[in-house]
């Protein structure tokens, strides 16, 4: 393969893993108001309601198999260590059970952070609001996850990525939140070529040059076996 590929991942990745994607008809958006669960605003107005999302997520999460879709990627990723970077949405930690590097530009159910003084660290199973900042020592402790109107994680890196890779791909992902879903317009300017592999045709998937449409834990195995054909 020539070139750097970089693959952005979303919630389709781990549906098959029993963890609910955000848009879909029964997703965790139409169940829970982003505004009470994934904002700034929402963890100052009611920061029990938020903690007790992201303690039953980070649960499901610990507790989720894998599917063969993180095992192809991982698997991708151990061919050619140099070239394939791994962008994740998802904050489920599944790429690294399955033994691949991602940047979290959304951050980590695993990971907390200090709202007092920025400080991050492993996160407890489950955190209240009262849970001791390890560094400041401020009963501060969130999630260390990006919220909407928060700027995401490794932005400029990833900038870097798209600016030099030869093969961007999507997967599982609905195109419907910025930055992530301008990616495939950096890659395409930067003269790549462009997959999408989805359940379903989504908003962007007339940026992308082909599409594989399917179950990733079917789809993303066998885009996989035809770059290491
Ligand atoms: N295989 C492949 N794709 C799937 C599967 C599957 N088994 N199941 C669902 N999908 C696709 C859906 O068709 C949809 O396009 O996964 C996508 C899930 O879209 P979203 O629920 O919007 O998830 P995502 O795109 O990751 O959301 C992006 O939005 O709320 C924020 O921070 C949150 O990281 C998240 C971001
Ligand atoms: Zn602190």
């Amino acid at each position: 393969m020539a070139g750097k590929i970089v693959i952005l991942t979303g919630a389709g990745l781990s549906a098959e893993s029993g963890l609910g994607t955000f848009r879909d008809e029964d997703g965790l958006w139409a169940r829970h108001r982003i505004e009470d669960v994934a904002t700034p605003q929402g963890f100052a107005r009611n920061p029990q309601l938020v903690h007790d999302f992201y303690n039953a997520r980070r649960v499901q999460a610990a507790d989720a198999s894998l599917n063969p879709a993180h095992l192809a990627l991982a698997q991708l990723q151990e061919h050619w260590p140099d070239e394939v970077v791994i962008v994740t949405q998802n904050v489920d930690g599944l790429h690294e059970k399955a033994g691949a590097q991602a940047l979290h530009m959304h951050g980590e159910l695993s990971r907390a952070r200090c709202a007092a003084c920025d400080a991050t660290w492993q996160a407890p199973p489950q955190m209240t609001p009262q849970t001791p900042c390890p560094a400041c020592h401020s009963p501060a402790a969130r999630p260390d996850v990006v919220w909407f109107g928060e700027i995401p994680y490794h932005m400029d890196q990833i900038a870097d990525h798209l600016a030099d890779c030869s093969l961007f791909a999507a997967i599982g992902t609905s195109g419907q939140v910025y930055p992530a879903a301008g990616f495939v317009q950096e890659a395409r300017a930067a003269g790549a070529s462009t997959i999408e592999i989805n359940l379903e045709i989504t908003d962007v998937s007339r940026a992308f040059d082909s599409r594989r449409i399917g179950p990733a834990s079917q789809a993303v195995p066998d885009w996989v076996a035809s770059l290491l054909a």
